[in-house]
């Protein structure tokens, strides 16, 4: 075994480089026992796959314990008494399992295929274009706030059939909701989590009893219709669109921040895809390699399991570090290397089996419209600030502000 690790994801070190501990996470004879969160912690790609795929293992804690062993380890994790987030944030189709997952997947499966969202194409380019020529007679922008967080709001927002003028409020509903996702679940965080879920569940079943009077072309409308047919609890139909809303929301603004990011730090390879616009779609799953948005997802075991050799029991609690799994040379040739023609680009970003991202078509979409309107109405893009600084955390990767200079083209 090689020396221990000082793993402490909440360190200024960690959000600066965490591929750095990664690395040692990885050449680790075992997995890694990460004691604050009593999880294992998987680094190597073949690991992950296999504990992502398994049959054996299960998002939710229902099933494998006993209520009160899970309002214990609610308390534990400082998850308890926050009536409205255990409804519908703690439940919820990704963490359900079985056939309750199977269920509530199916219905919203078909609204996130590529031909259900090829209309949404047009509806990102004319957000995008109008975001661009307000922004365009400034000289320089900060990349996150000025522009990458007015997006995924109106585009979810438009897809679920919520109003643009409410955009800025899911933002701050689901940011609230996410941050206490996180391994730093203090009090006022807490707080800020439960009221937002109180609110964003007034907010929901409001809209949702406009469309029962007043149907439109829209997701929740169609939610409607299974509802009826018996598809659907409240909770359940409330907690679905919460998740659609907060599961792309931090994740597409961190994404487009990692991705301008990367693309400044390799200056040929923008230069490349300014020449040849058919490179774009390898470029964009090698952004989501480079810098996955959301880096680690759990799994708990239902029968003892055996990994390099050692036996976990049932009742373990996998932590699946998808980001160190998508630098593990294992799987990829120089996997420290940006390469906008990688193929093929088997990465784990949005996860694999059961849980596989339900958004992952309308996040290489939305990615694909934005860089290339980018590239093409500014014809010179720089990095401001000699560093970016990344936001600290074990589950989300993405800078905190990113200055760029630009000129149009
Ligand atoms: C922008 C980049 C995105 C990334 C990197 C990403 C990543 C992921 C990952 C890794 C999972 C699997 C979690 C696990 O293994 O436990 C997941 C699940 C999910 N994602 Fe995404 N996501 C993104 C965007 C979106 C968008 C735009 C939406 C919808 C609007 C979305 C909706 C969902 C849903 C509903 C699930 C749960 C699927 C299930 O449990 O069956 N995601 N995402």
């Amino acid at each position: 075994m090689t020396a221990d690790i000082l793993f402490d994801p909440l360190s200024a070190e960690f959000a600066q480089d965490p591929y750095r501990i990664y690395r040692q996470l990885r050449q680790r004879d075992q997995p890694y026992f990460y004691a604050a969160q009593n999880m294992w912690l998987l680094s190597r790609y073949d690991d992950i796959s296999t504990i992502a795929t398994s049959p054996h293992a299960v998002r939710s804690l229902v099933g494998i314990r006993s209520p009160a062993e899970i309002a214990a380890w609610q308390k534990q994790a400082n998850w308890h008494d926050m009536p409205y987030h255990e409804r519908v944030v703690q439940f919820s189709l990704l963490d359900s399992d079985g056939d309750i997952h199977r269920r509530l997947r199916r219905q919203i499966f078909g609204a996130f295929r590529n031909d259900a969202i090829g209309h949404l194409e047009a509806v990102v380019q004319g957000f995008v274009d109008a975001l661009l020529d307000d922004l365009a007679d400034r000289q320089q922008i900060d990349f996150m706030a000025d522009f990458a967080v007015h997006i995924p709001g109106f585009v979810i927002g438009h897809l679920l059939g919520a109003p643009a003028s409410d955009c800025q409020q899911l933002r701050l509903w689901s940011e609230r909701i996410v941050q206490f996702f996180d391994v730093d679940r203090s009090d006022e965080r807490k707080r800020l989590a439960e009221t937002a879920t109180h609110e964003f569940f007034d907010y929901l079943c409001d809209l949702k009893r406009q469309r029962e009077h007043n149907p439109q072309n829209d997701l929740i409308s169609k939610m409607l219709v299974d509802e009826k047919a018996g598809l659907y609890t409240l909770d359940e139909f409330i907690s679905t669109c919460m998740l659609v809303l907060m599961a792309g929301h931090g994740s597409t603004i961190d994404v487009l921040g990692s991705g301008m990011h990367t693309l400044l730090q390799h200056p040929q390879a923008m230069a490349e895809l300014r020449q040849d616009e058919t490179k774009w779609p390898t470029a964009i799953q090698e952004l989501f390699r480079y810098e996955p948005p959301l880096p680690f997802f759990h799994r708990h075991m239902t029968s003892d399991f055996s990994i390099r050799g050692q036996t976990f029991p049932e009742g373990t609690t996998f932590g699946l570090l998808y980001g160190a799994a998508n630098r593990d040379p294992g799987q990829f040739e120089q996997p420290d290397a940006f390469r906008i023609n990688r193929e093929p680009n088997r990465h784990l970003a949005f996860g694999l089996g059961a849980h596989l991202c339900l958004g992952n078509n309308l996040a290489r979409m939305n990615m694909n419209v934005i860089f290339r309107t980018l590239l093409k109405r500014f014809s010179h893009l720089a990095r401001v600030d000699g560093i970016v600084p990344y936001k600290p955390g074990l589950s989300v990767r993405g800078p905190k502000v990113l200055n760029i200079s630009w000129k149009p083209a």
